[in-house]
């Protein structure tokens, strides 16, 4: 059994909140009958109604994508760009786990699975995120140090668990940096290198958690076996 705006949020109603708002103004029905009360739980077998309207169970699906560059992490875009869920034949409402920028390449996770995706997202999981940037300038050594001691960022002071400098070249004046980060603030990579002079020139991410690009081309994606959906969810607490 489970709280039915958890239910109505897994299958795509609305968020939590708003389909706590939706409860409490009379417009959700179990089996027939008007709930109004937010501590109400529900199983499978239950019927759903919003607006008279049935809420169907559908199957959770989950994807990992190498994000190409020139598309944009949402599910739909005002101006009409090909957004990550275009690149997926599926008829399911999925959506992106976390943002990457539209220039970024890499590992992308989509689910229509909430609870799957707030385990990712979740800080005290503690996910680790590993980009390969490639910057304008050498990067200096305090600042290596610096990256993971922490940068202060406008929200938030955020650091590197892991700064490795891969290659430089002294005369294009560029670095290749591997760099490990937990969080997942918005340009958080391109903002660390930037409070430090650099610009980052080309960002890929490697790796999130167990999820890599192996066997993946640029624009490929594949589904995840039931074993890594496991691992995921064995992260969560209660
Ligand atoms: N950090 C960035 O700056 N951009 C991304 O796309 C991801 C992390």
């Amino acid at each position: 059994m489970e709280r039915l705006q958890k239910v109505m949020a897994q299958r795509g109603v609305a968020s939590r909140r708003k389909s706590e708002e939706l409860i409490t103004s009379g417009r959700v029905k179990v089996n027939g009958e008007v709930v109004k009360e937010l501590g109400t739980k529900v199983s499978d077998k239950d019927i759903i109604e919003v607006d008279n309207v049935l809420v169907e169970k559908e199957d959770k699906e989950y994807y990992l994508l190498y994000k190409p560059r020139g598309c944009i992490s949402s599910t739909k875009d005002d101006k009409n760009r090909i957004t990550v869920v275009d690149l997926i034949n599926t008829n399911k409402r999925i959506f992106p786990i976390g943002r990457l920028d539209y220039d970024t390449t890499g590992v992308l996770l989509l689910t229509n699975d909430g609870d799957f995706a707030n385990i990712i997202m979740h800080p005290n999981n503690k996910i680790e995120k590993v980009y390969l940037a490639k910057i304008e300038g050498i990067l200096k050594k305090e600042d290596i140090n610096q990256l993971k001691e922490g940068i202060a960022l406008e929200e938030k002071t955020v650091k590197a668990n892991k700064v490795k400098l891969k290659k430089y070249d002294l005369e294009k004046n560029t670095s290749l940096v591997e760099i490990t980060i937990q969080e997942g603030l918005n340009h958080q990579v391109k903002r660390m290198f930037s409070a430090l002079g650099y610009s980052v020139m080309k960002l890929t991410r490697k790796r999130v958690g167990i999820f890599t690009l192996e066997g993946l081309h640029s624009k490929e994606y594949r589904k995840l076996t039931p074993k890594e959906v496991q691992i995921i969810y064995s992260y969560k607490e209660d």
